[in-house]
């Protein structure tokens, strides 16, 4: 195995079992859906980067409508698929192991695209121009995607992103890519700090105490890569986060 693919194993190790792989929160979703335009009766929705399917689910739930759920873990969608089974769900989730720059969807084909913690990716910017030829006439994108809160980003800040992601941006950076790839922004919310600490980085770090003796000098790269991220949310919370983009079509 190449060193890539043993770092996206450990990744994929440490976050396997957990309910999200990333931050989220069912109720802040749930709120995001509630300040959505009506959908058609049974939306075709997408779900893109799902992992182990708390947005597939929550959504398949909501609309009792089928979900086709994106990921390239076919470990992540495994547990997704027994996730389902187990809340009665399976007949409205189709889970999909395929790369999301690569869907070959019918164009103008998704009612309500889903993508959390998922779209950087390809970036932001080229999530939307992926996928905005998926999206019916007057369709719905809810992505969510890493960004500065404001326009005086600390040093330290700026030089862990430059490493980690330099296609990060601002809201207003982002709601310029949005309107030039024939979207319409219909609201930016920001996820609030609980659904890091409680859904995510809480459980995320019973795994790395799970796997803090491992022999695998990957996996504790990994697991210390982690407690850096964690540090530095922890620092900075105010300055960076989740923003949900709600999008129509245009
Ligand atoms: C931060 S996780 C978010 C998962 C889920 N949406 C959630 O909020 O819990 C990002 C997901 O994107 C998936 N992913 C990464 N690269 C991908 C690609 N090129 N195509 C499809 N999925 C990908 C990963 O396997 C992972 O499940």
């Amino acid at each position: 195995m190449e060193e890539q693919e043993k770092y996206i194993r450990a990744l994929i190790e440490l976050h396997r079992g957990l309910e999200r792989q990333g931050p989220g929160d069912t109720d802040f979703s749930d709120y995001i859906i509630s300040q959505l335009p009506e959908l058609p009766t049974n939306p075709r929705i997408a779900d893109i980067g799902c992992g182990t399917g708390a947005g597939t689910l929550f959504l398949a739930d909501k609309f009792r409508s089928k979900v086709r759920a994106v990921d390239i873990s076919r470990d992540f969608l495994d547990e997704l698929d027994n996730r389902a089974k187990q809340r009665g769900l399976e007949h409205l989730v189709e889970t999909i192991e395929c790369d999301m720059k690569s869907l070959d969807w019918k164009p103008e084909s998704i009612d309500l695209l889903w993508s959390e913690g998922a779209a950087y990716n390809l970036t932001f910017k080229g999530a939307l121009k992926a996928w905005r030829p998926l999206m019916a006439p007057n369709g719905i994108a809810v992505i969510s995607e890493i960004g500065y809160f404001t326009s005086e980003v600390p040093e330290s800040l700026k030089v862990y992103w430059q490493n980690a992601y330099p296609a990060i941006g601002t809201e207003s950076e982002n709601s310029i890519h949005a309107n030039s790839s024939g979207f319409k922004i219909l609201g930016i919310h920001r996820l609030p700090s609980k659904a890091w600490w409680e859904n995510y980085y809480g459980p995320l770090r019973d795994n790395m105490n799970f796997f803090k003796h491992s022999e695998d000098s990957i996996m504790q790269a990994v697991i210390k890569e982690t407690e850096e991220e964690m540090k530095l949310f922890e620092e900075h919370e105010e300055q960076y986060g989740y923003s949900f983009y709600m999008m129509k079509a245009v």
